[in-house]
């Protein structure tokens, strides 16, 4: 009886709405701004003949490769009239979003049989690429799309995936497929976890021990000599400077920057085992100790930091650099009594201060190179923890424009940064961590995260750049256990950076999600059964 009654419902709107119908039936993820559906469709069958506006510097492969999976046979015509698909870039840039778009499929008024996207940037134009992959279905008769407009633009312009490293070295490959997919999602940024406590993924020419010690452990081989760990694992456990300039360029022809992490002060047992008079705790017992802080007093570690980050810088066109700042356990600044000094003579009376030094440092070394810091809410000097001591009381500021990615402690801290003036990503560790298990945080509850937490003033929601979710990397030492984390939850993170709260709906997006979820078990991302997550 229902059925029937939304049957009849459908033909009066079709009849009441001329050629327009239902916007269901196109289900696209994450949910574009709007869908106008026409009663009408494109079948294109043999080579399609594509346009590529020169101006918008799109990588030809990477199209290819996209509309070979959607079912096309492109070819590349210089002239957008003789195109069938057409990428075209606004003239005057209008749109009011870099990473806004329109797509326009056989649209009225359009007397060419045509798709046509348009955007005011190379960015726009990828995201109508990956609706259009969404939009096709392959038949007898060819690739049919149906007749539509859509405009869409984010709801947040900072979407990130984290891949630690350090834990577990996946490599490139993985990292392509992972970058594939973010892009197939429209999230844009690639947080790159490089060092940690368990092994350093990056190399830095001036230090070569950071790799060729550094780099030979990880989180189930903490103790083998680089020499017992060569005959175990003889292959290379970071990536050349060749390497990373490949994954970035990679990343770019798919519209997604990359973010490294080089952690300071802590998490840098890894770096430490290889130089340990970098290390406070290190430096007094003339060996390396694990979980041993950076010694930020000594101008000569701060050097050493400086020639790290001066290559780093140089890798990566972001332009943007993470900083870490998370979990330091300051016992290993305490037991120093050179440090302890330090931090009287310059009038820092909690540890929690000395970070914020020299944090505040980096900042603005960064700066100073052209570079945005970001790093984990720690930064701030605020009590994270609920450990009154910790809480820093002078007042000296970050560098303007510092970002501060919110992970852990009251959600207020998000309100206690914005008023300090920074921007913002929402991390939210009961959220957005993609190494919890499913049973703490399931696909709906992933679905559930919105990144302006409640309450937040209206003026302030600007602050909020948007999310990131984080696969760290313990338990994931291979690639089974990797994507079963990943594996559908990051759709459901993208869809909350792209789809504002107001207009998500779990059921809905675990309908339009069909499409995708066919994809990854294809691959053999997704094993499971849905309902299982
Ligand atoms: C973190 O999870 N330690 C940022």
């Amino acid at each position: 009886m229902r059925k029937k009654m939304i049957g009849l419902f459908a033909a009066v709107l079709f009849v009441v709405g001329g050629v327009q119908a239902q916007e269901n039936t196109i289900e696209v993820l994450p949910k574009p701004e709007k869908i106008t559906k026409f009663q009408d469709e494109i079948v294109l069958s043999g080579e399609t003949a594509v346009y590529l506006d020169p101006k918008a510097g799109l990588n030809q492969e990477y199209i290819t490769e996209v509309l070979t999976e959607a079912g096309f046979q492109p070819v590349y015509v210089t002239k957008a009239k003789k195109a069938a698909i057409v990428f075209q870039l606004n003239e005057v840039p209008s749109l009011g979003n870099d990473e806004a778009y329109g797509l326009y499929v056989k649209a009225p008024g359009n007397r060419r049989e045509q798709i046509v996207a348009k955007a005011d940037t190379r960015f726009g134009l990828l995201y109508a690429l990956q609706t259009l992959r969404q939009l096709t279905s392959v038949g007898p008769d060819g690739v049919t799309v149906p007749a539509c407009i859509i405009s869409d633009k984010p709801a947040f312009p900072w979407r990130a995936y984290m891949q630690d490293e350090s834990r577990h070295f996946q490599g490139a490959e993985t990292v392509k497929n992972l970058l594939d997919e973010m892009a197939r999602l429209k999230m844009n940024t690639f947080h790159w976890h490089l060092v940690d406590d368990q092994g350093w993924r990056i190399e830095i020419k001036k230090y070569p021990l950071l790799t060729e010690v550094g780099s030979k452990r990880d989180f189930d081989h903490m103790d083998l000599t680089p020499q017992q760990w060569d005959s175990l694992f003889p292959y290379r456990t970071y990536y050349t400077q060749d390497e990373i300039r490949e994954i970035v360029q990679y990343a770019d022809d798919r519209g997604i920057k990359v973010i490294p992490e080089i952690e300071v002060p802590g998490h840098a047992s890894a770096s430490i085992v290889a130089y340990p008079w970098i290390g406070s705790s290190s430096k007094r017992e003339g060996k390396p100790v694990h979980g041993d802080l950076y010694d930020v007093t000594d101008p000569k570690v701060e050097e050493f930091l400086h020639d790290i980050l001066d290559e780093v810088v140089e890798l990566f066109p972001s332009k943007i650099v993470h900083i870490g700042g998370d979990e330091a356990n300051y016992t290993h600044w305490q037991n120093s009594p050179e440090i302890v000094a330090f931090m009287k003579e310059n009038n820092l009376p909690t540890c929690s201060d000395l970070q914020v030094w020299a944090i505040n440092r980096m900042s603005k070394y960064l700066a100073s190179k052209g570079c945005r810091m970001i790093g984990w809410n720690e930064i701030t000097g605020d009590n994270v923890r609920g450990e009154a001591h910790v809480q820093a009381s002078q007042s000296e500021k970050l560098a303007p424009g510092t970002i501060v990615q919110f992970w852990d402690g009251d959600i207020s801290l998000v309100n206690k940064a914005i008023e300090k003036g920074y921007d913002v990503v929402n991390s939210n560790r009961f959220f957005t961590y993609l190494d919890y298990p499913y049973e703490v945080t399931p696909l709906e509850k992933a679905y559930s995260f919105n990144p302006i937490p409640d309450g937040l003033a209206e003026e302030d929601k600007v602050k909020i750049l948007g999310t990131g979710c984080q696969m760290w990397g313990e338990y994931t030492p291979n690639l089974d256990r990797l994507y079963y984390q990943v594996f559908p939850r990051i759709a459901a993170y993208a869809e909350c950076g792209w789809t504002s709260a107001d207009r998500r709906y779990y059921e809905d997006f675990r309908k339009r999600f069909r499409k995708i979820e066919n994809i990854w078990k294809e691959k053999g991302y997704l094993k499971t059964q849905l309902d299982k997550y």
